[in-house]
């Protein structure tokens, strides 16, 4: 862990938190870590963290208590309402169609937090489904947050942007706050269980044979193996036909495990195939033996819409990785990846990194190779990740900003390239896409000053020199296409004065 804390007396205690609950803790969450800590000591009664550490070490509901402190519980009701109205849609009539009407259907939140998620479902269910026909288990590692749950009833804040028709439907008013009816609580089972537990199976509560699975917002704290370890759990709790709801922030856990992804206009989704005949000699083998490669095959051909583009030449202005594989058989995975990146592997290269993590490097090559292979939500997910951590990388913030241009979410590409150019304002490629995103929005005065801008950064370098982040292109080359796009503006606005 190279930061500030390395040498210091709590990375030991993080450590201990990450070995039992998963959680990890980048720079950027590394202060909030470390005042928890110190309260946690404090209500301990206890001054000194190697003394803290050696106090957890010997009592597991102290070290419990302060997982419960460091784990982020932000939720509130209906949180991404795309991927409920996608759920409400076509996956619930999806599973009934096809359960038999004897059976429940199975739901689980796992990592429900305050409640907020599964009593969301809850109130889907209750509206769509008959009652006594689902059930909904509801888990989480954390004490605190189960009793808070437990208890029903929730501040204003756990309503934004919530239809208060709902609330008038399905609360009472107690004080400021709002309780949760009975009807709805009863629905929900809830039950503490860490998700990294070491067992094989999660074990008690019975998360076996599950419908569907919401596991949102929760697997962004945790690291590479821990994420591909808990995706092939999940995947093993499905029943054949079940689905698993992510986050949209979440990392791409198809490239983990057997998942089939749907893609729709409400995000990307994952559904336990439902039948995957093995080869004889393979039964015996665990499900998780799969290759990734041809999971990667597999989401790409199920993107009808368009075709992936072939590996192409390498994307020149990410020079740092244009480096020579090195020969030494202890080279990293990034290493491995920075390699197959400069070779257009990019298939490689996300096998190779698995999802996002903490080296910008890693993260840029990783995002860039999604993006190349047009697997664009995952993409979308693993820059807001990245930048979740990194949130002022002008490069991080520029590759957003074209994938959303891709995307043609031209209002959200067009802030996101400001963003870029407010954290570095000599970036060429961001000013003449700006103008591009602009000329599209039809904002011609804004098009106009972005293009003399880009022309201006161009033409201050040698014309034979590679524009910085914009594969390849030569500054002569985008000086003239700018002047192009000046003078058609210029022309356009004339003829309409
Ligand atoms: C940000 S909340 C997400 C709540 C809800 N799923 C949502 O999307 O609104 C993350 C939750 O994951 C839980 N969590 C973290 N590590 C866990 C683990 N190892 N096992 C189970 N839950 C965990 C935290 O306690 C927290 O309540």
């Amino acid at each position: 862990m190279d930061n500030i804390w390395s040498k210091s007396e709590y990375l030991p205690i993080t450590e201990l938190v990450r070995d039992v609950s998963g959680l990890t803790f980048p720079s950027n969450r590394l202060g909030a870590a470390q005042r928890c800590i110190d309260l946690a000591m404090k209500s301990e009664g206890i001054a000194k963290p190697f003394d803290y550490l050696r106090h957890i070490r010997q009592d597991r509901a102290a070290l419990d208590r302060l997982v419960d402190e460091l784990t982020v519980g932000e939720t509130y009701f209906f949180r991404e309402q795309e991927r409920l109205e996608y759920f409400r849609r076509h996956i619930l009539p999806e599973l009934l169609a096809r359960k038999s009407p004897q059976k429940e259907l199975r739901l689980w939140s796992a990592g429900c937090s305050t409640g907020e998620e599964p009593y969301t479902l809850a109130i889907i269910l209750q509206e769509d489904v008959k009652a006594g026909h689902f059930s909904v288990l509801a888990t989480d590692i954390c004490r605190k947050a189960l009793a808070k749950a437990a208890g029903g009833v929730y501040s204003a804040w756990s309503f934004r942007g919530v239809d208060h028709s709902i609330i008038d439907r399905y609360f009472s008013r107690q004080g400021d706050d709002f309780a949760l009816c009975q009807d709805i609580l009863s629905l929900v089972t809830l039950a503490h269980l860490n998700l990294t537990s070491p067992s094989s199976s999660f074990g008690t509560p019975d998360t076996a044979n599950m419908d569907i699975i919401f596991c949102r917002n929760v697997l962004i704290y945790f690291d590479r193996p821990t994420i591909k370890n808990i995706a092939e759990r999940l995947f093993n709790c499905l029943s054949p036909g079940g689905w698993l709801v992510t986050g949209a922030s979440d990392p791409t856990l198809a490239l983990f495990s057997p998942f089939e992804t749907v893609s729709s206009g409400n995000g990307t989704f994952l559904r336990r195939p439902l039948e995957r005949p093995e080869p004889r000699s393979h039964r015996s083998a665990p499900r998780h033996s799969i290759s990734l490669s041809k999971d990667i095959d597999q989401i790409i051909s199920t993107r009808s819409a368009s075709k992936p583009p072939e590996p192409g030449p390498t994307p020149k202005t990410f020079g740092r990785y244009d480096r020579e594989r090195p020969e030494s058989s202890r080279e990293s995975s990034q290493e491995r990846a920075a390699g197959e990146f400069a070779q257009g592997n990019w298939k490689r290269v996300i096998e190779l990194l698995g999802t996002v993590g903490s080296d910008r490097t890693a993260n840029i090559m990783y995002i860039r190779s999604l993006m190349n292979l047009s697997l664009t939500h995952e993409a979308e997910a693993a820059s807001c990740q990245a930048l979740e951590a990194d949130p002022l990388s002008s490069e991080l913030n520029l590759l957003k900003a074209l994938l959303l241009m891709q995307m043609k979410r031209h209002d959200a590409a067009a802030k996101t390239f400001e963003t870029v150019i407010y954290l570095d304002r000599s970036l060429a490629v961001a000013h003449f896409s700006h103008g591009i995103v602009m000329t599209i929005l039809k904002e011609e005065t804004e098009a106009l000053k972005s293009y003399r801008n880009a022309h201006r950064l161009c033409q201050a370098l040698p014309a034979d020199e590679e524009v910085p982040f914009a594969e390849g292109e030569r500054a002569g080359v985008m000086a003239q296409s700018a002047v192009c796009c000046i003078k058609l503006l210029e022309a356009r606005s004339g003829a309409a004065s």
